[in-house]
């Protein structure tokens, strides 16, 4: 007999034996079982228990991970993240749907919030960064939002605006700042008319678009808080698709200052957040669909380009461009406004 054979003939030992003698003695250990622990009995575990501990588990795991989606944010785009196009559909706000399908060829497919990060090149949202900077340079709100709009010169100046085509010699800006920024615009047009299924003729650049500079800076004004929940239709009738273009990055150039949707106004239960990144740009339908907000900047100058588009042909307004009238000297080079 082999070693291997010995030993697995021992291992049988307590194997249950017709001996009526052996199987009282192997009842012993059970009888131990029945005096009562200090701590209750102790759980056993057999395979049909283990399974069904198993699904209850499970299933807890499931519904917590289920309902706590439930008042928690989610991400639609990340900093560190490169997007090549990625949204996702909300339902459209009845208000809105019903004011826009006067407009054929501008009614959206879906509504919706889209961001990508290849529309805009790191050339541009360079080129485009340092014109806000420049251009900032000769005004600046004493609060935490500085705006800048080419289209009709305004620009924030401590407390209030100031016209920088009067008050500001603009040579700052040049042709290439000018082409950019119309290559930039009519690549958001395209954009926005491919996501939403519209006839990109029937989209017309609308005001008022801007740029903007966002601090940490404690607000002067009520201009200075961009942190409230709105809905752009609501504050600008003539919008229909919003888009942003970010110039700059969040949590490298400054701190706070996330885009963040909600589902609802009055009860948000799902904030769906986008973190700035150069380059990025985001469209979303303009109506109720997609009430919003600009969290505080804590840190650092987050600079942005808002670029909102009408389907109503009254409401357009031109891109901004150098024209010197009458081909006089560089004193009356203005700027054409609508
Ligand atoms: C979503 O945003 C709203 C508005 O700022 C805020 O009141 C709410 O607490 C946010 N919810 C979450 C889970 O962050």
């Amino acid at each position: 007999m082999s070693a291997e054979l010995k030993s697995r003939r021992k291992g049988r030992q307590p194997e249950p034996s017709s001996s009526p003698k052996k199987a009282a003695k192997q009842e012993e250990p059970s009888k131990t079982a029945s005096v009562p622990y200090r701590y209750g009995p102790l759980p056993r575990f057999n395979g049909q228990r283990l399974f069904s501990r198993g699904v209850i588990i499970v299933g807890v795991v499931i519904y917590v991970w289920y309902f706590s989606k439930d008042g928690k944010e989610t991400s639609l785009a990340k900093q560190g993240s490169v997007y090549n196009g990625r949204g996702v559909h909300v339902d459209c706000d009845e208000e809105y749907l019903e004011e826009i399908k006067r407009y054929s060829g501008c009614v959206p497919k879906r509504c919706g919030r889209y961001v990508s990060d290849v529309i805009v090149t790191d050339y541009e949202a360079t080129t485009l960064l340092w014109l806000a900077k420049r251009g900032m340079s000769f005004g600046g709100s004493s609060g935490g939002a500085t705006i800048m709009d080419l289209h009709s010169g305004a620009l924030s100046y401590k407390k209030n605006f100031i016209n920088m085509y009067k008050s500001v010699k603009t040579n700052f800006i040049t042709p290439t700042d000018l082409r950019v920024y119309k290559d930039v615009r009519q690549k958001i047009q395209s954009a926005i008319a491919d996501s939403f299924g519209l006839d990109v003729n029937k989209l017309f650049l609308t005001h008022p678009t801007f740029f903007s500079r966002l601090t940490s800076e404690a607000p002067s004004h009520d201009h200075d808080e961009y942190w409230h929940v709105h809905v752009d239709k609501h504050t600008y009738e003539s919008f229909h698709y919003t888009s942003l273009v970010y110039l700059n990055d969040f949590r490298v150039n400054f701190k706070g200052g996330r885009f963040v949707y909600l589902d609802n106004m009055k009860n948000p239960r799902a904030n769906v957040t986008v973190e700035p990144r150069k380059g990025r740009v985001s469209i979303f339908t303009s109506g109720a669909e997609n009430p919003h907000f600009v969290e505080r900047v804590t840190e650092g100058e987050r600079f942005a380009i808002t670029i909102s588009f009408t389907c109503d042909s009254s409401k357009q307004i031109r891109d901004p461009s150098l024209s010197i009238k009458g081909g006089k000297s560089e004193e009356r080079r203005r700027f054409a406004d609508n």
